[in-house]
């Protein structure tokens, strides 16, 4: 049976044409980028193009750029780095971020909360946006770092960074923003200079590139330490020997995802909107989690509780049915507790139980739609009728 494929915000399958970008730094440029040797100047200049090419793609320079593992990394070096300088520069120890984070994002703030920092923690409103009002009255002279993210990973909602930013710098310009696009890179724009962010982190592998490598983004002269010691790499902002073939298939896959920007995104939300919009049709009962409005989430995402059925149940049974799917964050998934996405957004503890989310690609078909579509109503009847719903 063929498998289709739609947990594509857990991971994306690399595209070939990364592979084959990351290929001669296995076979060639495999010196160390440190080195003095021609074998290291040749990985060195390997690695400067990669960094040119992310630089360009932002609209930032390369000075600016620093690479990482992943989103979790850069989540934890933009907010700890930047809230420790800050407390060391003497300017207050207050931090702000959002109810409905990634976890790389909610427990490096509970961690420095435990470390003498206070946090405040923002509502959303039931689509999952942020409220702008609360950001307003939080802020204070202490707010040294806000951290909201572009788009959740659950149920897809867009937030308005560009607003966010013009709220906290009115009120206390010297406050850092950063901004977690690890779901938005390749959805929308998340140009720096647009957004008007100070940090901005991203993951290669949800836009077709490798596992374990990312980017932050540091503004020039944005208060900032480093997390990770040792050598003088990334110019002291990150030690440790680059990881070059990830690297070049990090820059292999941003160019070819903002290329094709239009083209896959026309197409994956064209698939989304099938969906959204006739999935409620065909299954009593469900809700839809997150905008209904499909311009409110990013192209991708779509998402869902179904009542009276157990979210996990649902799941095996698309597996079976050769659908891989997901409850919402990769993280959450066989964890008891409810999402606390869906919780912060009002969904009810039973509901929030029955949650599911695909989550499309740029492989995806109509056909593959199709069956999904024709699946998913018999199995939740099932589930209904064996919980004598
Ligand atoms: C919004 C968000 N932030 C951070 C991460 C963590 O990224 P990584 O898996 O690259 O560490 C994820 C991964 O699912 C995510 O969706």
């Amino acid at each position: 049976m063929e498998r289709i494929y739609l947990d594509h915000a857990a991971t994306t399958p690399p595209d070939p044409r990364v592979i084959e970008a990351m290929l001669p730094m296995y076979t060639t440029y495999w010196g160390n980028p440190s080195s003095i040797s021609l074998e290291g100047q040749q990985a060195h200049h390997a690695l400067d193009a990669s960094r040119k090419l992310c630089a360009d793609l932002l609209g930032v320079s390369t000075r600016e750029v620093v690479f990482t593992s992943g989103g979790t990394e850069g989540d934890n070096a933009a907010i700890r780095g930047a809230a420790l300088a800050q407390r060391s520069r003497g300017r207050g120890s207050h931090i702000i971020t959002s109810a409905i984070e990634h976890h790389a994002v909610l427990h490096t703030v509970e961690q420095l909360e435990r470390e003498g920092f206070r946090a405040t923690y923002l509502p959303v409103d039931a689509d999952g946006v942020v409220d702008l009002d609360a950001l307003e009255a939080a802020m204070t002279d202490e707010t040294t770092v806000v951290s909201v993210m572009a788009a959740n990973n659950e149920v897809g909602t867009i937030q308005p960074i560009a607003d966010v930013v013009r709220i906290v710098k009115a009120r206390n310009p010297k406050a850092v923003v950063h901004t977690d696009a690890v779901q938005a890179a390749g959805a929308i724009d998340i140009s720096p200079k647009t957004l008007g962010v100070d940090l901005l982190s991203i993951a290669a592998h949800k836009f077709y590139g490798p596992k374990g490598v990312g980017l932050l983004y540091i503004r020039n002269r944005t208060p900032w330490q480093p997390l990770i010691l040792g050598g003088s790499h990334e110019k002291e902002r990150r030690a440790g020997t680059e990881f070059v073939a990830g690297i070049a298939g990090l820059a292999a896959a941003m160019k070819l995802a903002w290329d094709e920007f239009e083209q896959r995104n026309a197409r994956v939300s064209a698939l989304r909107n099938r969906l959204l919009f006739e999935l409620p049709e065909r299954v009593p009962d469900t809700v839809i989690t997150g905008p209904t409005d499909p311009t409110g989430r990013i192209s991708n995402n779509f998402s869902c509780c179904f009542r009276n059925v157990e979210g996990e149940s649902v799941l095996l049974a698309l597996d079976m049915a050769g659908i891989a799917a997901s409850s919402g964050s990769a993280c959450t998934t066989g964890a008891l507790e409810p999402s606390h996405v869906l919780t912060a957004m009002g969904i009810d503890a039973d509901l929030a139980h029955a949650s599911l989310r695909l989550t499309l690609g740029t492989d995806n078909t109509g056909e593959q739609i199709d069956y999904v579509l024709e699946t998913i109503p018999g199995i939740v009847a099932r589930l209904r009728s064996l919980a004598g719903g």
